[in-house]
């Protein structure tokens, strides 16, 4: 004990160049709001933000009980709603598609006239400068509710999906989408995807593929709203197991093989470590995607008074981008750039 040598002031424990107290005081950067906003290493803006919203072929806006504050939205509805979030500086939204009929095969993800491709064309007609971010899979489409093509024997057939997701891909394109996010988890669907955009003259859409995505309670909320829930079985003999992170870097670097252009990690906030590592070993843009979970747990917590809502979102989003997020998909998307916009 008496050998060890004591972390003194002579013997700085940690920061190189870092003085010890009382030469240092890191009090003195925090004193007053104008000197903390210049030292502030991690800031968030609306253009980081991208909002989530569903579409359905009903007339009118229809809520969703967990998570307050977010609807199904009518085409008319959704093209007002995309006018708003892009007056708001929100750089781009990502359409989930509700179909009023749903097959074995799912073919409404590809349909000309499917939802989410009627839908895409009618917000680029009004709202030429927002970014349509189309979600691509097949749950919300089948009627088995998983997200790929199923065997006879109910298996999740992969290298069959990957014909239907890329026709999807190219559909969704075709009706003017800006970028495809594939969110099935099949192994190849990104090259598959890649090859049928560059084929069919659609060479410059970006790809950002839901990279790391893990098979999460935290996808409860949703499902309801997109009515997605697995008619059996659940997801995660495709989505990741909430172990495993060296796996995720795998994922990552497969998909970036694949010509993947952004990668996305989901959930957020219970995956930050995940975020991390993929920044740093990828240096590729990296999307964090704050799941209806997450933003059903505020939501609830701030309607019982137990939260104050409004400083709980920018904590957590600002969170997510200093764990390396570029880009931000949350719901709370048009209050934060709301706030954002009163207080920088
Ligand atoms: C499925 C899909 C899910 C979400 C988006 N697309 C999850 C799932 O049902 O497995 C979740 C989004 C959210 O929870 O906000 N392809
Ligand atoms: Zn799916």
């Amino acid at each position: 004990m008496a050998t060890r040598r004591r972390r003194t002031a002579t013997h700085p424990p940690y920061a190189v160049g870092c003085m010890a107290f009382p030469a240092t005081r890191m009090r003195r950067l925090r004193a007053t709001p104008v000197l903390r906003d210049l030292v502030r290493e991690t800031r968030l803006s609306p253009a980081d933000l991208v909002m989530p919203l569903f579409v359905h072929t009903e007339p009118g806006r229809r809520s969703i009980a967990a998570m307050p504050g977010v609807e199904r939205l009518s085409i008319d509805e959704l093209v007002r709603e995309a006018g708003e979030i892009g007056a708001l500086g929100i750089s781009a939204v990502l359409l989930f598609g509700i179909p009023a009929e749903k097959d074995a095969e799912g073919s409404g993800a590809w349909d000309p006239d499917g939802v989410v491709q009627l839908a895409t064309r009618a917000i680029k007609a009004a709202h030429p400068d927002l970014l349509i971010i189309t979600d691509l899979c097949l749950c919300e489409y089948s009627d088995h509710g998983h997200c790929g093509l199923l065997t006879d024997d109910n298996r999740v057939d992969n290298d069959a999906s990957l014909e239907l997701l890329a026709r999807a891909a190219v559909a969704q394109a075709r009706a003017g989408a800006d970028v495809i996010a594939p969110s099935d988890m099949m192994d190849g669907r990104v090259g598959a995807i890649r090859a049928a955009l560059d084929e069919e003259g659609f060479a410059d859409v970006p790809i950002m593929a839901y990279s790391a995505k893990f098979a999460s309670a935290y996808y409860g909320p949703f499902r309801e709203a997109a009515g997605s829930t697995p008619a059996f079985g659940d997801r995660r003999g495709y989505q990741m197991d909430p172990g495993n992170g060296d796996e995720a870097l795998r994922e990552a670097a497969l998909d970036v093989q694949e010509g993947a252009d952004v990668l996305m990690v989901k959930p957020a906030l219970a995956y930050l470590d995940v975020v991390w590592r993929i920044k740093q070993q990828s240096r590729m843009p990296v999307a964090a995607y704050n799941v209806s979970g997450e933003y059903a747990m505020v939501k609830a917590a701030a309607a019982a008074g137990y939260l104050d809502e409004r400083s709980t979102v920018l904590e957590t989003l600002t969170s997510i981008r200093r764990a390396g997020a570029d880009i931000v998909i949350t719901y709370h998307a048009k209050d934060a750039a709301r706030w954002l916009r009163l207080t920088p």
